[in-house]
């Protein structure tokens, strides 16, 4: 049976892969990885899962797929990329009939993973298929570990934001104190600033670029420039509002 797995690659260190995934890569036929179409415009996504990727897989078994990886809406350009990808993968998998492909993909594969619509596409072009998926360390998580933030305790609750669908809802649950983290904010940076500003939640919020990535950038919120823009790979974790020990038990 053809066999394709979604393997999550962590945010940016090396060491941040399970050791599932390093097995998992050492031994695939093919090892795809995502790279975006666009110009010199967005480079920090583009072979981000690559970079980590050879450090597990010799690039003779890596192959790059194209997507818009930036398209902010629902294109068609997006829609073809997608169809072109999985064609790709798809004839693979038409020419090594029974063959393991891996697709390495930033973070998580089941959290805003192209992933997700690449697997999708595959299923229906080849006939005999089987799809797994290896979790990977995400972003969100890696930012809580480096900057010693406890993400939630007790019965708080936790909220994550792609800053892409609107401010509006990110804002809600500031007003309510969970702990909310924001992805994908780069280019909205000063309006994410402020809804932290206006409902009183910069304190403690922390903001993490590139993490794992020699450019990377951990800071408190408070700290960034109200006006600046940050690069794509930005995160955002605000904590709950608590006071003293044990406040999420009560
Ligand atoms: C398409 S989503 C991919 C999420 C990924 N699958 C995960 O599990 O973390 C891209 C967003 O993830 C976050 N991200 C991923 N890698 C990051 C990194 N190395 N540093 C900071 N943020 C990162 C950013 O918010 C970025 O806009």
């Amino acid at each position: 049976m053809s066999t394709l797995v979604g393997v999550g690659m962590g945010p940016g260190d090396p060491d941040l892969v399970t050791v599932k995934a390093a097995n998992l890569l050492a031994k695939a036929d093919v090892v795809f990885v995502p790279v975006g179409d666009s110009d010199n415009s967005h480079p920090p996504e583009t072979g981000r899962a690559e970079q980590t990727a050879l450090f597990y897989a010799e690039a003779w078994r890596i192959e790059r797929v194209v997507f818009a990886l930036h398209d902010r809406e629902h294109t068609a350009r997006r829609e073809r990329a997608w169809d072109d990808a999985a064609a790709q993968v798809a004839a693979w998998f038409a020419e090594h009939p029974g063959g393991t492909a891996a697709f390495a993909t930033i973070g998580d594969p089941c959290v805003y993973s192209t992933f997700t619509y690449l697997a999708a596409t595959v299923r229906e072009q080849v006939g005999e298929l089987t799809v797994e998926l290896i979790p990977g360390i995400t972003a969100m998580q890696d930012l809580a570990a480096r900057s010693g933030t406890s993400l939630v305790e007790g019965r708080e609750t936790l909220s994550l934001f792609p800053m892409t669908a609107g401010p509006e809802r990110f804002r809600e649950a500031l007003g309510r104190g969970d702990a909310v983290v924001a992805y994908k904010f780069g280019r909205m940076l000063p309006e994410t600033l402020a809804a932290l500003r206006d409902t009183g939640r910069m304190a403690g919020a922390v903001y993490g670029a590139a993490l794992g990535l020699p450019d990377e950038d951990i800071r408190r919120a408070a700290d960034l420039d109200p006006m600046g823009r940050g690069p794509y790979l930005s995160t955002l974790i605000v904590p709950p509002r608590r006071e003293g020990r044990g406040h999420g038990l009560r």
